[in-house]
């Protein structure tokens, strides 16, 4: 009988420290000074869940890895199209296009619809892929600043950014880095000034599955034939599931025509782009088997959420809400006198923490005097962090 017990869920003993020194890369464990705390880039620092590394194993184990169909394999874009089903997204399997990353997705997506000349409305502050895929697609991005404070969408402000040359509006829900959950009020304020205006709505619901809080995830494609028409919705199984690795994500079309169009500009037909199907088989098992885990994964961020939260919010200078959906904590620092980069500057070389500074580059100007922080680890690791940062504060 094998007497090793297994390490509790989420708890340090599941955290392989010196490995994620090796292969946490973008910002995080490999890219640090070895006695840094990085609570960088969302990524979790837990293992997958164990029915992943097993379809996955599997499905290698047979040896037989050739190209796989066009758009992303049936079973796949079958469990998509029901996830997006289960939340009132009229959807098919052919709508879905399997994408290497919830990134690529919108890539893809600003490709199909916009093109130089045209305008993309998204907020600010809002991730910086939001902006960057538009741009990439020759389009001129307006941002319309969210309320400083509550990240709320302020009445108007939208209406007054919409012109001649707007094709597309993007959002983020919930949103990063500010961890709203958009009410269904205001989706339905932008849905129907898409349906006045005859613009696309691409909406990146990676963070989707991350709620913490009590306000529902409402996706923008459930509000009605006439929305779910022109919504592009576009996802990922980074956030969820760890599986940033694997870059695996879909991005799914309320039209046949929509699709065709993002088919075609994802560069999938002709092999140039496309998602890998193991990665697939590993997003597959995580939509079939993974939901008692993501459950776990979901209450042990609740409880790092409050911990973070309230111990930042106590912070001489800092302004920190809970989040509703994310793992991502966004106080607002402006009281400390410092800006963000230079604040996260002491951080990082004072305290030993890195975050992310709220700067022009990463989030667009609305995020200046703020810091992100991702609270996807264990317990422990968030608190040796929270006490480097209390004890940097006390004695700055
Ligand atoms: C809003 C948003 N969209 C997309 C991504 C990228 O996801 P993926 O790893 O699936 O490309 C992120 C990652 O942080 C994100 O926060």
């Amino acid at each position: 009988m094998n007497s090793k017990k297994s390490p509790a869920r989420f708890s340090s003993d599941e955290v392989n420290r010196p490995l994620l020194r090796q292969r946490a890369f973008n910002l995080r464990w490999a890219e640090v000074d070895s006695d840094v705390i990085p609570l960088t880039a969302a990524d979790p620092d837990f293992p997958v869940a164990p029915q992943i590394i097993e379809a996955v194993t599997s499905y290698v184990s047979d040896g037989l890895l050739g190209y796989g169909p066009t758009r992303g394999l049936v079973e796949f874009r079958e469990g998509v199209s029901s996830m997006l089903e289960e939340r009132g997204v009229p959807s098919h399997p052919d709508q879905v296009l399997a994408t290497d990353g919830a990134a690529s997705a919108l890539w893809a997506a600003c490709r199909a619809v916009l093109s130089p000349g045209d305008e993309a409305i998204t907020f600010d502050p809002v991730d910086f892929l939001l902006p960057h895929c538009s741009e990439q697609a020759g389009a001129e991005v307006l941002r319309c600043p969210l309320e400083p404070g509550t990240g709320a969408l302020p009445d108007g402000v939208l209406e007054q950014r919409i012109g001649p040359r707007t094709r597309a509006i993007l959002i983020c829900n919930p949103h990063n880095p500010t961890g709203r959950v958009l009410r269904r009020e205001e989706l339905q304020r932008i849905a129907s000034l898409a349906v006045k205006h005859d613009l696309v709505i691409i909406s990146d619901e990676v963070w989707s599955d991350i709620i913490l809080g009590d306000v529902p995830m409402v996706s923008i494609g459930s509000l009605g034939d006439e929305v779910a028409r022109r919504t592009i919705t576009v996802s990922g199984f980074s956030k969820t599931y760890g599986l940033a690795g694997f870059r695996i994500g879909f991005v799914h079309c309320g039209s046949n025509t929509l699709a065709e169009q993002v088919l075609e500009a994802s560069g999938a037909p002709r092999t140039t782009f496309g998602a890998s199907v193991v990665s697939q088989v590993a997003a597959q098992a995580a939509m079939r088997e993974c939901q008692q885990w993501r459950v776990g994964f979901l209450h042990h961020l609740r409880k790092m959420s409050q911990i973070g939260a309230s111990r930042l919010d106590a912070l001489d200078g800092f302004r920190c809400p809970e989040p509703e959906g994310t793992y991502l904590l966004f106080p607002d620092i402006r009281a400390t006198g410092m800006s963000a980069t230079e604040l996260a500057g002491q951080l990082e070389t004072k305290a030993r923490v890195a975050v992310v500074p709220g700067e022009e580059r990463w989030f667009g100007a609305g995020a200046m005097g703020h810091i992100r922080l991702s609270f996807a680890t264990s317990e422990e690791i968030l608190d040796e962090a929270l006490t480097r940062i209390e004890r940097w504060s006390e004695t700055r």
